[in-house]
């Protein structure tokens, strides 16, 4: 087993009317980091919240926020971010003109930079860019949304992802977003994911310390696929 699996729950199933409790709620029941989705009605087809709520957010965070854009354009907006206290930032090639500045653009504000792969997004955007990625977010749902089911040819994607980080030698962090439940949880870590969002999975349940548990348990029977 890695040892290194983390657990990301996504505030987009949270009560947001109770935000920095159910915040609190999930990192007492386990969290390894906080997911915190980002939507503007124009890349994808939702709105959600932005930097102002990710600081307000920040003093109960006592892990990591991981901030996943799903915005178009992203750089004007990633300062702000890092600002309000984002340890990631990753973003969708599709919604940047310039891949390779927008990742340079997050480090710069001491940030971890991740690139995004929709369900039907190639992973030749990784081509160039492999020294300047601190985490590769593959996407197994089309994005805008919490509560569907996982598209299962996202776990083909994430061995070819893992042979490309493998062959980077290095610490390259591999998420999956989208429809992971302790039921799928053992598979998408056996195809090399690391990093594993779960939004309704884990705040849709009144125990959320038990369903992070039943993650981990199943974690611990993942073997690692070729
Ligand atoms: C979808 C978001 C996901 C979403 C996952 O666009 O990026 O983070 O909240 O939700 P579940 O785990 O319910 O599929
Ligand atoms: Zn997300």
């Amino acid at each position: 087993m890695r040892k290194d699996y983390r657990i990301a729950p996504s505030i987009l199933s949270a009560d947001f009317a109770r935000l920095g409790e159910e915040v609190r709620d999930v990192i007492a029941a386990g969290a390894d980091l906080i997911h915190f989705d980002v939507m503007d009605n124009h890349y994808v087809p939702n709105l959600t919240v932005g930097p102002l709520v990710c600081e307000a957010l920040k003093p109960h965070c006592t892990v990591p926020i991981d901030v996943h854009l799903m915005v178009k354009p992203v750089d004007r907006i990633i300062p702000d971010f890092a600002r309000a206290g984002a340890s990631i930032i990753s973003f969708h090639p599709e919604a940047s003109e310039h891949v390779d500045r927008t990742l340079g653009l997050i480090r710069e504000h001491g940030c971890k930079a991740g690139l995004v792969f929709n369900p039907a997004t190639p992973l030749d955007w990784l081509d160039h860019v492999m020294d300047k990625v601190d985490l590769i977010l593959l996407m197994s749902v089309n994005p805008g949304f919490g509560g569907q089911s996982f598209i299962p040819g996202a776990l083909a994607k994430l061995q070819a992802v893992r042979k490309r980080i493998d062959a980077s030698g290095r610490d390259i962090w591999l998420e999956i977003d989208g429809g992971v439940k302790a039921d799928n949880i053992a598979a998408i870590a056996a195809a090399g994911a690391d990093t594993f969002v779960a939004g309704s999975a884990i705040f849709n349940e009144r125990d959320r310390a038990a369903a992070v548990a039943r993650m981990r348990q199943a974690l611990k029977q993942a073997t690692i696929g070729p």
